[in-house]
């Protein structure tokens, strides 16, 4: 008999990293900048957002915006707006102003509404990916780009609300039969990129110790901070590391597609 975890009887994570939160300023610029420094997965997608964002122009839709980490990289020629599940709060700790929260499965906008749909980190946590992509389809005028964001190597995460981890190959196939063309997809990262953020992943929980028993915490912090130099080499390597092309096994994927 097999006498590890039955994980389907896992209903929570022993640790998450901190949540985005949805303010600005400089004090956030500096915060934001340090997780990318030490959060490789925002880091990677921080670098493809940063290049393609700021040149949107028309109506944006932001679906599953969760906190809106991205919005301040559009443009003035952009108009944003955030969608998110109502289940947002209950399931993934999200409640941002300025966000359109809804039922169901279908987006809350009109047809042919939106010149570009930006999804980050979303889509795996969506059970039904088809008629998801197929409402990111229906809500795109002719032309109008879809960017995708999805991790790869990536624990399981907002347990049990994680579902799916995607290829290239799937990515392409799930983007064809919704409707959409030009399909290309990036790695975000590469072998390199991935060894270090699980290390930092061993790290990082360290510092931030969340049992129970006080001894034990001050005990992992102390280890944890013996440790931060090479928490900070490995975070160092690993943003070099995303200056590459991406590799085969990677920390996530950035798809863009244009609705046919
Ligand atoms: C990991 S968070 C990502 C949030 C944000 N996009 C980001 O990059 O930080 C996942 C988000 O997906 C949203 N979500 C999950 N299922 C959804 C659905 N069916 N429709 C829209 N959003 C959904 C959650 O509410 C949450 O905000």
């Amino acid at each position: 008999m097999i006498n590890r975890t039955n994980m389907i009887l896992r209903q929570a994570e022993s640790w998450r990293p901190l949540a985005f939160r949805a303010d600005s300023g400089t004090l956030s610029r500096v915060h934001f900048a340090l997780r990318r420094f030490l959060d490789l997965q925002t880091a990677s997608i921080w670098q493809d957002l940063r290049r393609e964002l700021p040149r949107v122009e028309g109506a944006v839709v932001d679906v599953g915006c969760g906190a809106q980490p991205w919005r301040p990289l559009f443009g003035p020629a952009a108009v944003y707006k955030g969608i998110d599940t109502a289940d947002a709060r209950e399931n993934f700790d999200y409640e941002v102003p300025d966000t359109l929260y809804y039922e169901g499965s279908v987006w809350p906008l009109a047809d042919a509404s939106a010149d570009f749909i930006l999804c980050t980190e979303t889509l795996e946590h969506v059970p039904e990916t088809k008629p998801f992509l197929a409402q990111a389809a229906r809500c795109l005028t002719p032309g109008g780009r879809l960017l995708l964001t999805v991790p790869f190597a990536a624990r399981w995460h907002y347990i049990p609300h994680d579902y799916w981890r995607f290829t290239p190959s799937s990515l392409h196939a799930l983007l064809t039969e919704a409707g959409f063309g030009d399909v290309a997809v990036y790695a975000r990262g590469n072998e390199v990129t991935v060894a270090c953020y699980k290390a930092m992943a061993l790290l990082l929980p360290l510092l931030v110790p969340r049992g129970k028993n006080p001894l034990l915490g001050m005990a992992a912090r102390l280890l944890g901070l013996l440790l931060s130099p090479l928490l900070i080499l490995l975070a160092a390597i690993g943003n070099l590391s995303l200056r590459g092309k991406g590799g085969d096994d990677c920390l996530g994927y950035t798809a863009l597609a244009r609705k046919l």
